[in-house]
């Protein structure tokens, strides 16, 4: 029995996110789906080694036949050179059109399975099997899929949603407390979009608190997912609402790109990000008390709240941001938490004195 579901609406219709405690589930939903040839599972070779005891026992004499695929973890790997071998071996495993590919991993694997359906004889399901915290409450979510050009990072993708979310919770126990770090700074940045319950969750809580088996995690992954699913149904190609989301990403991305993906995490970036937007908010009425508060509650998490990297090399990088229109920078502010502004003109000079500012804290 799965612990709670919550349904994505889009344009095309809607699908469930399911979290289940392990994987005694999985057939029954996998059965669930109609007229599938075969199920092929894109995955990292030690995730995969970490679940496919638990998989093979829950779908052992399956009647349908179920095939893996390896790819190699890592942002720099989710690189579109890294798709031919796989199209390469769908084809090879004789994968049609009614073929079912299921990620099983982080958002890494998420996005980039999620890009080969929707690209593989001009797209085919998907379903998303989370293990990472992150990929629970964001990337699985919403059908953002896309991979990454020498140029830039997810720079070719598309919008295609999955045919479910299966989340086995248990796989959050394996996580290593940076990974940690990396889900808890999405689902504050949630929180900070959201405001009520969910804002008064995190500042009520303790790390020690969110334990995989506790209530409370269970209760703010899921506030997390719904919170991004009420956003999705109103705005599913980010052509407005969506936007919001995007909450502390343009320093994030501009961060990660400048330290080469090797210093941050993306949540780690976003940390980073959300406090720099935060900043940035004070023109629109966000109290720089309420920027103190956040970053006294990063802490309590173990996220990062600053980058020693130049102002200025920052601002050049915040210059490929895949959002930004002809010459403005457009942020994403707050006027308080739970009001988010989209699309905010925000100029080089107030960027600049931002990431000052952002020193003091
Ligand atoms: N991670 C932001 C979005 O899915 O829109």
């Amino acid at each position: 029995m799965f612990f709670s579901e919550i349904k994505v609406s889009y344009s095309n219709g809607e699908y469930p996110v399911r979290m289940y405690k392990d994987f005694h589930g999985l057939r029954l939903e996998l059965e669930k789906i109609s007229n599938v040839s075969r199920f092929i599972i894109i995955s990292e070779r030690s995730i995969s080694q970490t679940y496919n005891k638990y998989i093979e026992s829950e779908l052992k004499g399956y009647s349908v036949p179920i095939d893996q695929i390896f790819i190699k973890g890592g942002e720099k790997n989710k690189h579109i050179s890294r798709m031919k071998r796989v199209f390469n071996e769908l084809i090879d495993l004789g994968a049609d059109r009614k073929s079912v590919i299921i990620a099983l991993g982080g958002g890494v694997v998420g996005d980039y399975s999620g890009f080969i359906a929707a690209t593989y004889q001009r797209g085919i399901r998907f379903i998303q099997i989370p293990t990472t915290l992150l990929s629970c409450v964001d990337s699985s979510v919403g059908g953002k899929v896309a991979v990454n050009v020498d140029k830039g990072k997810n720079m070719v993708g598309a919008f295609h949603q999955p045919e479910l979310v299966y989340i086995p919770m248990f796989a959050l126990s394996t996580l290593p407390e940076r990974e940690w770090s990396c889900g808890l700074a999405e689902m504050l940045k949630h929180s900070l979009l959201a405001g009520g319950e969910m804002w008064q969750d995190f500042k009520s809580h303790e790390r020690k608190d969110i334990k995989v088996d506790s209530e409370i995690l269970r209760k703010m992954i899921l506030d997390s997912i719904r919170f991004k699913a009420s956003v999705v149904a109103q705005d599913e190609k980010e052509g407005g609402i969506r936007q919001i989301l995007n909450l502390g990403h343009t320093t994030a991305h501009a961060i990660e790109s400048l330290t080469r993906y090797k210093k941050y995490s993306h949540g780690e970036a976003v940390a980073i990000g959300l406090i720099t937007a935060l900043i940035l908010s004070n023109k629109i009425g966000f109290s720089i008390d309420k920027v103190e508060t956040v970053t006294r509650i990063m802490e309590k998490y173990n996220l990062p709240i600053n980058d020693n990297s130049k102002p200025s090399d920052i601002i050049k990088h915040m210059q490929h941001d895949k959002k930004k229109v002809g010459n403005d920078l457009k942020f994403v502010l707050l006027e308080d938490v739970g009001k988010p502004k989209f699309a905010v003109t925000v100029s080089s000079k107030e960027i600049l004195s931002a990431l000052k500012e952002q020193r003091k804290f």
